[in-house]
């Protein structure tokens, strides 16, 4: 009796089962459910969410609350299980186990993919803009009204690596709508900044720290003369606004006993340099100099200053007194020029230019001295050129205008009526410094009365004639007027 028993058992057993049997493999998302069942598994989705109630097993229908950790959120709050035919076998429905989600208009809608958190700010990749004085990013919120709470902020970020105090900031915002760009207020250049986005209370979104561009620098404040090493010494500019790569220096200088010869310098300097020599120069010797600093992003601005080697405080005006030339012919456009080497180092730098410049302003004079000009260029004209490179070794007399060509040079003949200043200069370029000496020589190709060095001298003889003869004329006449009164004067004392 009880064997029969068994077997009946395992007839129906046999028989619950067979339906599920000969069918297809069911797709391992969708879990086939043989008759209709009252209960679904878990479902596993995105280990971030929690479920209210949290359990093995759900009864079917029952509600089930959704949430993520902070800062993301689950597309459904609520969710429940569900049962939905899936096909029919043997003339038998065959249910399969779905998951309904309740959408904002409170309707249950089939979930067909996992749920996931999602965090509800995105920082657009790729929009995060950082300048020298600004740090801005675009954002948008995934969910519709998700991000009402969150806010965005900009602090300073203390870094014992820059070496500036700089000041806090005080940028905060609350985000409105479904997408927007959040601005950091002017910020300082080579400053580390944090932005973050939060949730109040303490709820981090997201956060960047990013340093904000480097600018040029200000100009240097403090340069002074070291009268014991006859040295330029300058205070190191901070790395305030960005690095400090190194610094630009120009050197003018005049001696005071020859106002004809100009010394120019364009040196570059290290970042580390803080003095350097002067170029040797005689008693009196008076110096302009230019100073800027520069950092990766540029050159600052420039601080001018004058010196005199003999100490005194209110510097000469640097002027400009050039050498005389000889035979000036405005009809030929031509001056004889006694040149002499400007070196006084007996170096291997022995090839002079000549430059022209068609004026005698002492500016132009010195862009000239310490610029490029090129070959002569009748379409460039008035502008300065190079007439003609010689190797000079001793005095000569050079015929300027001559119309010579040599080295790619022209030695174009001179316009009348015309100011010029001629440079004989020599160069010393290397890495860090170009030298340039220079020795001038001024003229006027003015017709008919060509100025020399007698020309000067013949004015000078005639207006002194011409001041005697005026004063003789007015002693003549006080003497005449005097000898008139004289006797008037006896006449009333009687
Ligand atoms: C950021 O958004 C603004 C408008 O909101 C847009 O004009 C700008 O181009 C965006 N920036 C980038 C880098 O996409
Ligand atoms: C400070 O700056 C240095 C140098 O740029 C950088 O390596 C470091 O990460 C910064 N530290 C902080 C706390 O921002
Ligand atoms: C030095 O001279 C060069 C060439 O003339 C110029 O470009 C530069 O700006 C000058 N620097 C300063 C500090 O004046
Ligand atoms: C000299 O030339 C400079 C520019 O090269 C100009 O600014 C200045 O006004 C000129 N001076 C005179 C007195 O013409
Ligand atoms: C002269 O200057 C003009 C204008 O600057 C230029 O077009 C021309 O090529 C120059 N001529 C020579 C020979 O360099
Ligand atoms: C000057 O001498 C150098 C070297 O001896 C030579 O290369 C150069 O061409 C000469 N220049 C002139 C203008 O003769």
């Amino acid at each position: 009796m009880a064997l029969q028993l068994l077997a009946l058992r395992f007839l129906l057993v046999l028989l619950y089962l067979l339906p599920a049997q000969g069918q297809e493999e069911p797709d391992p998302k969708v879990q086939g459910v043989p008759w209709k069942t009252e209960m679904c598994q878990r479902p596993r989705w995105d280990s971030r969410l929690r479920l209210a109630p949290d359990q093995e097993n759900y009864k079917k229908n029952e509600e089930v609350m959704l949430s993520c950790i902070d800062g993301f959120q689950a597309p459904f709050t609520h969710v429940k299980c569900s049962n939905q035919v899936q096909y029919i076998s043997y003339g038998k429905p065959v249910f399969q186990e779905v998951w309904l989600g309740k959408d904002s208009s409170s309707k249950w809608i089939r979930i067909r993919s996992s749920v996931e958190c999602i965090d509800v700010l995105q920082v657009v990749p790729g929009t995060l803009e950082v300048s020298s004085t600004s740090i801005k990013l675009n954002w948008t919120c995934r969910l519709p009204d998700a991000c009402q709470q969150v806010r965005a902020r900009c602090r300073l970020e203390k870094n014992s690596s820059l070496p500036c105090e700089a000041e806090e900031v005080k940028g905060e915002e609350m985000l409105h709508g479904q997408e927007g760009t959040f601005t950091c207020p002017p910020l300082q250049p080579f400053t580390d900044y944090s932005i973050t986005m939060y949730l109040p209370p303490s709820t981090i979104l997201f956060t960047w720290v990013a340093r904000t561009e480097e600018t040029v620098p200000d100009k240097p404040e403090k340069l002074w003369l070291d009268p014991s090493t006859g040295s330029l010494r300058w205070k190191a500019l901070p790395s305030c606004k960005g690095e400090i790569i190194g610094y630009q220096l120009n050197v003018t200088a005049r001696s005071a006993q020859d106002g004809s010869f100009l010394e120019m310098e364009r040196l570059r300097l290290s970042s580390s340099a803080t003095e350097h020599p002067l170029p040797e120069r005689s008693p009196g010797s008076s110096y302009a100099v230019a100073m800027r600093g520069l950092t990766a992003a540029g050159a600052g601005a420039a601080s001018l200053w004058e010196f005199q080697t003999d100490g005194s405080d209110t510097p000469r005006p640097l002027d400009i007194s050039c050498r005389g030339v000889r035979d000036i012919s405005p009809s030929r456009g031509t001056a004889v020029l006694p040149l002499r080497p400007v070196a006084r180092p007996p170096a291997a730098a022995r090839e002079h230019q000549l430059i022209v410049v068609a004026t005698h302003n002492g500016t132009a004079v010195e862009g000239a001295c310490s610029g490029d000009p090129q070959p002569f260029n009748a379409s460039r004209q008035p502008g300065p050129y190079v007439a003609a490179a010689l190797n000079l070794t001793g005095p000569v007399d050079f015929v300027l205008g001559d119309g010579a060509h040599g080295q790619g040079y022209r030695n174009a003949a001179l316009r009348p009526g015309r100011d010029y200043t001629a440079l004989l200069r020599l160069v010393r370029r290397s890495q860090q410094a170009d030298k340039f000496t220079c020795v001038c020589y001024s003229f006027s190709l003015v017709a008919g009365q060509p100025p020399g060095p007698w020309h000067g001298t013949v004015i000078w003889v005639v207006v002194l004639l011409a001041l005697l003869l005026v004063s003789a004329g007015i002693l003549w006449f006080v003497l005449c007027r005097k000898r008139k009164s004289l006797p008037s004067k006896a006449k009333e004392d009687n």
